[in-house]
């Protein structure tokens, strides 16, 4: 059994960001409700605790609270933000409200270095705040470590008591030496070992899968996305056979695509595969539909009776497996009155579960993008696998803009592989995070040969991104893209024009739809 960190949730935005910091640095961590009590808690002996931030004021009655006995259960605890403020408040530090709100970038200075939570930090860096309240005095035993110019305490600790806290956020990257505040309180202060790896998170997962499953059965949509595929993957080792996959081919994947789904999960990894080749019914359903978000609706509906008339063909199934990310869980948590903002449907396989009565298993939930991908490694799927583009769920029919007819299909399927092809064999670096064609409903006049033409005009989307939440539209060599349009009007019949697409989003989106 590893070293195992609990972070005590009080709701922050960044909870998992913690989580995954930690579990950079090499120590297995789970996130755990801010009011879980200490005698549950000291039954699975945490080696550390980390107290996370938190929208609420410490100042305001009835604010996250913990149990009492936690700070004084001399497991060593790292309070942030609002972790900092209720360990400070539960010692008896007097708090009070800042006039004035800090957020955003801040110079931390460092006043006292008699602990190791600042080695390896400057005197002065850059750091990340985001309060409203500040601790004033400390109680006997407690020192102030750090400050801002507006946060006179930033810092705090307790070289006895293993009780730390920083006003600031180590764990976001604007927190120019986070990382190292991190390591060396999980390092230098509790004293944790470095061995946590993905393999580690692997076996857990794969014991916890079996033990819960049992000689039940269990069904997965496989999309050809990476994250549904490591799900797959990752479940199939821990239940083989007993798991079922469903490849619904709705016809509007990219140039290969289907074929390479199936290839790589039959013959390579050994999966149980169920291909339904659905295309001439979803064009049948799509045929004369304009509205982007009838499309994905009209999508979805199909691809749930589909998927469900396959999955009745097979006995005793109990459990649905997703391949539900953490952001995928931040944004399906978006609040009521947000609701009525809607920007695009995405879908997925969401609402199979309710509808069918099966249970989830999501064994990604608590992974960002880039940790699915070494997973995805780790479990021996492909490179052409592990690191395919974001793909939407409704596919290309949301990248062709008007009607979905085969003749559009292929040429936006043709303008794709060009512009896929291009870019990887340029090898950029960093590589753009999605690159694709988008076919518009324009038509324009052009000259080929000697003769007048009349044809489409594709649009060529290439971004930088972290997590698709914003984008930046990626600064591509003049070369390449040269190379990229005249192939697309050379090879791809019926198009006559490129354009490359220099939105950011916000305002636009990713896709055009
Ligand atoms: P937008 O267009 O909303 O896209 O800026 C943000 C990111 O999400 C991808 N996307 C989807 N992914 N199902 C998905 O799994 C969907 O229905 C879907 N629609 C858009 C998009 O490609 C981009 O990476």
């Amino acid at each position: 059994m590893p070293d195992t960190v609990f972070i005590l949730d009080f709701g922050a935005q960044y909870s998992q960001l913690i989580a995954r910091r930690t579990r950079e640095l090499g120590v297995y961590c789970e996130i755990v409700p801010h009011d879980t009590p200490w005698r549950q808690l000291s039954q699975r002996r945490p080696a550390a605790l980390i107290l996370s931030g938190g929208p609420a004021s410490t100042l305001v009655e009835g604010a996250p609270d913990m149990d009492p006995e936690i700070v004084e259960s001399g497991v060593p605890i790292l309070g942030i933000c609002y972790g900092m403020q209720l360990a400070a408040r539960e010692i008896g530090a007097e708090l009070v409200k800042l006039d004035q709100a800090e957020y955003g970038p801040a110079t931390l200075m460092i006043s006292n270095r008699d602990t190791p939570l600042f080695d390896g930090v400057p005197e002065e860096s850059r750091v990340w705040m985001s309060h409203g309240d500040s601790v004033v005095t400390l109680p006997l035993g407690y020192q102030p470590l750090a400050s801002t110019a507006r946060c006179h305490v930033a810092a705090i600790g307790n070289l006895d008591k293993n009780v730390y806290g920083v006003q600031f956020h180590p764990e976001v990257v604007h927190s120019e030496y986070g990382r190292v505040v991190l390591d060396n309180f999980l390092h230098k202060i509790a004293r944790l070992g470095r061995d946590w790896k993905m393999e580690s998170f692997l076996e857990r997962t794969i014991d916890e899968i079996r033990a819960r499953v049992g000689t039940d059965q269990a069904i997965c949509a496989l999309s050809g996305g990476v994250d549904s595929a490591v799900a797959a993957t990752l479940v199939a080792r821990a239940i083989g056979q007993q798991l079922t996959c469903i490849f619904v081919d709705h016809g509007l994947l990219r140039a290969g695509e289907a074929e390479q789904v199936i290839a790589a999960f039959r013959e390579v990894l050994h999966l149980n595969v169920v291909a339904v080749d659905a295309r001439a019914d979803f064009l049948r359903s799509l045929r004369g539909v304009e509205d982007p978000e009838r499309k994905r609706v009209i999508i979805g509906h199909e691809f749930i009776a589909l998927f469900e008339r396959e999955a009745a063909k097979i006995s005793g199934v109990k459990y649905l497996v997703q391949g539900t990310l953490y952001p995928d869980v931040i944004e399906s948590k978006t609040p009521a009155s947000k609701a009525g903002h809607k920007i695009k449907s995405h879908h997925n396989v969401g609402g199979l579960p309710e509808q069918m009565g099966l249970s989830l298993i999501e064994p990604l939930r608590a992974l960002f993008k880039d940790e699915v991908r070494t997973l995805g490694r780790a479990l021996g799927l492909p490179e052409a696998i592990v690191n395919r583009q974001p793909f939407p769920g409704p596919g290309l029919a949301v990248r062709i803009i008007g009607d979905v007819t085969s003749d559009r299909l292929e040429i936006v399927r043709g303008a794709d592989a060009i512009v896929r092809e291009e870019i990887d064999a340029a090898s950029l670096d960093p590589r753009p995070w999605q690159y694709f064609a988008v076919l518009t409903p324009v038509k324009s006049v052009g000259v080929m040969g000697d003769g007048r033409t009349y044809a489409n005009l594709v649009a060529v989307r290439a971004i930088t991104s972290e997590d698709g939440m914003t984008a930046d539209w990626a600064r591509l060599p003049h070369q390449l893209l040269e190379r990229i349009s005249s192939r697309i009007v050379n090879e791809v019949r019926g198009v006559n024009r490129v354009a490359y697409d220099i939105t950011t989003k916000p305002p636009a989106t990713v896709e055009w739809e």
